[in-house]
């Protein structure tokens, strides 16, 4: 699912984080949501309506008794497919647990009928008092989702719970509230390998291949949505959309690598830490012998190239972690794919067309057949673009989570 036409109203309290919530209210309307900022009296202390107004495209609400609009809060709570507090002070929240309507955030929050979401967002002792964590259990108790906040460095120099979240965090969290379901993938470390791996002849030539990382940010996307905690190897892929990915998730963990020995030290030394491994890094087979000087090629060059290991087939299968390959094939798919799933010990393998008008490989679009070791039928997802095979492909996989 995504935002599109959905109306969230973002309602901002007085807290250091008021700031941030400019971020997640860019995102929120980049996602295709139309946003509506409230703000707190303290909030305007923090940051500006001009802020939230030039992100959102819409006005921001900060006087129950705006004269343009004559009951602002019943208009906006009927509106609301959600309202989100983020940051929620100790003190919205007590307000809000207690039924006290004082001020436009308050009142909006006990008029609506809406799905609300409390980030908390303060210093640890606040959030950690009886009384706040009572505060939470009222509202909790009252149909009101909470997000529990970080640990980290807060504000206020102190140590501990209170944090703001990531804006992906976040982001999953309300898509999950949305759709009213909890994904099998929240709070999941997930490991995405994408793009294709390139091996050094000299200092000035390499070979690669055609793998453009679309399908792996397509996943990694559709693994956010869902509360996954996402972290990329990034091989050789297309600079665009890389640059469009980090701008769109700027706190989600990349690491490059280039060779097919990079990926493999990088992937067997994190076999112990991820719940997920998603192999889709289109990996070369073969390596030519590096030569630090540039080959002069008077007579042609001759390449001697040797087998490069396999990451997948050598990473040890933990109990607990699920391991996802992909197989290009150009024939034979389901076979050669059935055949890939077992001999690198896998749940699951997609493997796509990479031949003739639907090939996979670098494209927009891809054709897919996913197989499974858990004798399930396998699942085909006809031609199409790769967002659309992305969440597919997730789908089916959080369908046959239970068998994990
Ligand atoms: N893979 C890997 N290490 C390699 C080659 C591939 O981990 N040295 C992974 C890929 O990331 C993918 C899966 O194995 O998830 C299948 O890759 P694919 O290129 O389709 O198959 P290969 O195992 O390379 O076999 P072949 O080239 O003979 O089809």
């Amino acid at each position: 699912m995504d935002l599109k036409d959905k109306n969230i109203i973002l309602c901002v309290s007085g807290g250091i984080a008021a700031y941030k919530a400019a971020g997640l209210a860019s995102f929120l309307k980049k996602q295709g949501a139309n946003v509506y900022a409230v703000m707190t009296k303290n909030a305007l202390e923090f940051i500006k309506p001009l802020t939230f107004k030039t992100v959102t495209g819409n006005k921001v609400t900060t006087n129950m008794f705006d004269e343009s609009d004559f009951v602002p809060h019943i208009s906006l709570a009927d509106l609301a497919d959600l309202i989100i507090v983020a940051p929620a002070t100790a003190n919205i929240i007590a307000k809000a647990a207690h039924g006290i309507a004082d001020d436009m955030v308050s009142t909006l929050l006990l008029s609506s009928n809406a799905k609300k979401i409390i980030v908390p967002s303060m210093n640890s002792k606040m959030y950690l008092n009886p009384i706040t964590q009572k505060n939470i259990k009222l509202l909790k108790e009252n149909d009101y989702f909470i997000m529990e906040p970080d640990i980290g460095l807060l504000a206020c120099g102190y140590e501990g719970i209170g944090k703001f979240p990531d804006i992906e965090k976040i982001y999953g969290f309300l898509l999950q509230i949305l759709s009213g379901k909890k994904s099998y993938f929240t709070g999941k470390k997930i490991l995405i390998t994408l793009g294709g791996t390139i091996e050094d002849i000299d200092p000035v030539r390499y070979i690669s291949n055609r793998s453009s990382g679309k399908m792996g940010f397509n996943l990694a996307e559709e693994f956010i949505a869902r509360g996954g905690n996402v972290t990329l190897l990034i091989g050789n892929i297309s600079e665009l959309l890389l640059s469009s990915f980090k701008s769109k998730y700027p706190k989600t963990k990349i690491i490059n690598v280039r060779s097919s020995n990079d990926l493999y030290d990088k992937v067997i030394g994190f076999e112990n830490d991820f719940d997920i491994y998603c192999m889709v890094a289109a990996v070369a087979d073969y390596m030519p012998d590096y030569k630090a000087d540039k080959i002069k090629n008077k007579n042609g060059i001759e390449l001697k190239l040797s087998a490069t290991k396999d990451i997948l087939a050598s990473l040890k299968k933990r109990k607990n972690a699920l391991y996802i390959g992909f197989a290009a094939e150009t024939e034979n798919l389901t076979k050669n794919a059935k055949e890939k799933l077992k001999n690198k010990n896998l749940d699951f393998i997609i493997a796509n067309i990479v031949k003739g008008e639907k090939n996979a490989i670098g494209n927009d679009n891809a054709e897919v057949v996913i197989l499974n070791k858990y004798n399930e039928e396998e699942f085909r997802i006809d031609y199409n673009d790769k967002k659309f095979i992305a969440q597919n492909i997730i789908d089916y996989i959080e369908k046959l989570g239970k068998f994990i």
